[in-house]
C-alpha cells in the first residue's frame, strides 16, 4: 500500500504557491508557558504582543493547579458524549459560573467557541427564519450561518459592518419571516472595534429580532469587571444569546460556551449536533476555566490594568509615528498597506525580540494589511516601552518611518 501520490503532489503544489505568494505561515514553537514573555525555540526570550492572554491567566497558579487537581480527580475525560455516559459536576459548576459572569440565566460549554457557534445557528434557525450577520463577523460565525442555511434552508443576509441603516433595511425586508436573528461579534478581532450594541438591541426590539453576540474578545476584557460588551454599555442581561471562548482571557486553554435562557441551553443539549455526537470539554480544561472565572471575579483590577496598558500603548505607538486604528480595546491594529510589508514588519520585530503577527489579504481587505498588537494586563510598562522601541527600529528598516 502506498499513499496516493497524485493527491500529495497536488497539495505540495498548493503549498509551493503559498510560499511563492509569501503568505505561507510558519509556526513558532514555544518552550515555556504563555505570558508577557515566552521562550521561543531558536529565538530565546521574546515579548509576546499577539496572544489573547488578555488578563494574564494562562499560567496563573490557581488556573494550573485546578487543571492538575481535575486530572487527578476525574482522569482524562468521560470517553464519550455527555448524554450517553455522564458528564462531570465540574462542567455544571463551570456553566453556572459562566452564566453568572456574563449575566444570563444559563450557559452550556463546548470544546471551542468555534464549536459553540456551529452548534448554535443550525439548532435555532428554521426554514421560516432569516439570519442577518455583520459583514466582518468572525469566520466561525460565517461558517455557522452557512451550515444553518445548508441544514435548515433558512434565509441569510449580510449587513455592512456596524451599519445600522443597512441592518434596518435587512430587518424590514425580513418582515414576513417567522423570526429574525441578528448575529454580531462583540469586539471585531481584526479591527479591535466594539459592536454598537445598544443600537442593535433597540433595532431588535423595533423589529422583533433576536440578538446573538460572540463576545470572545470581550469576555474578561470589556466592562468594569470584565463581563464583556454588555457590561461595557450598561446592558447586562439584555442580550438574548452570548457565545464566547475559554481560549482567550478565561485561561487560554480551549473551550467555548453559549449563554442565554435555560430553554436555549436545554435545546442545545437536546438537539445541537456537537453536543449529541462529540465529547465534552476535558475536565482539566473545565476546571482551569472555572478557576479563571473565580480569579477574575476576585481580582477585577486585572481588567483595569489591561485597560490602562492598552491606553498607554496606543498613545505611545502613536507618538512614535505610527497610526493605529482608533479604539478602546486591547487590540491595536497598525495598518501598513501591503501584505508583504505586514509580514516583513513581523519578521523584523521578531528579530528585535517582539512576537506580533502580520495579517494580510484575504483575512483583511486588500491594501489594509496590518500588524495586530494585543496588549495584556501581564505586560509591564517596561515591556510595552521595549515594544515601542522595537517598532521604531523595525519601522525605519521597513521604510514605514523616517
Ligand atoms: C470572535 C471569535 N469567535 C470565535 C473564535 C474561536 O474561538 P475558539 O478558539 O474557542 O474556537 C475566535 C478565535 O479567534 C474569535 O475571535
Amino acid at each position: 500500500m502506498s499513499l496516493n501520490s497524485d493527491f500529495t503532489a497536488d497539495l505540495e503544489a498548493q503549498i509551493a504557491q503559498l510560499k511563492a505568494d509569501r503568505v505561507y505561515k510558519r509556526l513558532n514553537h514555544l518552550t515555556s508557558p504563555q505570558g508577557a514573555h515566552v521562550s521561543m525555540e531558536g529565538r530565546g526570550e521574546i515579548v509576546v504582543l499577539s496572544s489573547n492572554n488578555y488578563v494574564g491567566l494562562a499560567n496563573h497558579p490557581r488556573v494550573v493547579d485546578a487543571g492538575l487537581d481535575a486530572l487527578r480527580r476525574y482522569g482524562a475525560g468521560t470517553a464519550s458524549v455527555r448524554f450517553i455516559c455522564g458528564t462531570f459536576d465540574v462542567h455544571r459548576d463551570l456553566e453556572a459560573a459562566l452564566a453568572r459572569f456574563v449575566g444570563t440565566p444559563a450557559a452550556l460549554s463546548f470544546v471551542s467557541c468555534w464549536n459553540a457557534n456551529e452548534a448554535l445557528t443550525p439548532t435555532i434557525a428554521t426554514e421560516h427564519d432569516v439570519v442577518i450577520s455583520d459583514q466582518l463577523n468572525h469566520a466561525s460565525i460565517i461558517d455557522s450561518v452557512r451550515l444553518a442555511k445548508a441544514i435548515t434552508k433558512c434565509q441569510t443576509a449580510v449587513y455592512r459592518h456596524a451599519d445600522l441603516d443597512d441592518l434596518r433595511e435587512k430587518l424590514v425586508a425580513a418582515r414576513g419571516a417567522r423570526r429574525r436573528f441578528i448575529w454580531t461579534d462583540g469586539v471585531f478581532s481584526m479591527e479591535g472595534s466594539i459592536a454598537p450594541l445598544p443600537e442593535l438591541l433597540q433595532l431588535a426590539r423595533e423589529h422583533d429580532a433576536v440578538v446573538i453576540m460572540d463576545d470572545s474578545h470581550a469576555t474578561g476584557v470589556l466592562g468594569a469587571t470584565g463581563r464583556g460588551t454588555a457590561e461595557h454599555f450598561g446592558v447586562l442581561g439584555e442580550v438574548d444569546v452570548i457565545t464566547s471562548t475559554l481560549g482567550k482571557a478565561l485561561g487560554g486553554a480551549a473551550g467555548g460556551f453559549v449563554a442565554g435562557s435555560e430553554a436555549l441551553c436545554d435545546m442545545l443539549t437536546q438537539r445541537s449536533r456537537p453536543q449529541l455526537f462529540s465529547n465534552a470539554l476535558p475536565p482539566t480544561v473545565a476546571a482551569s476555566a472555572l478557576a479563571a472565572v473565580q480569579v477574575l471575579e476576585a481580582e477585577p483590577e486585572r481588567v483595569a490594568r489591561l485597560r490602562e496598558n492598552a491606553a498607554w500603548f496606543r498613545a505611545a505607538i502613536r507618538e512614535a509615528g505610527f497610526s493605529p486604528l482608533a479604539g478602546e480595546t486591547p487590540i491595536v491594529p497598525i495598518i501598513v498597506g501591503e501584505t508583504a510589508l505586514a509580514i516583513r514588519m513581523s519578521e523584523l520585530l521578531l528579530e528585535r525580540g517582539v512576537f506580533v503577527t502580520g495579517f494580510g489579504y484575504p483575512v483583511v481587505p486588500q491594501g489594509q494589511a496590518r500588524v495586530r498588537c494585543q496588549v495584556s494586563a501581564a505586560h509591564t510598562r517596561e515591556d510595552l516601552a521595549f515594544v515601542v522601541d522595537a517598532f521604531v527600529s523595525a519601522g525605519r528598516v521597513a521604510g514605514l518611518l523616517r
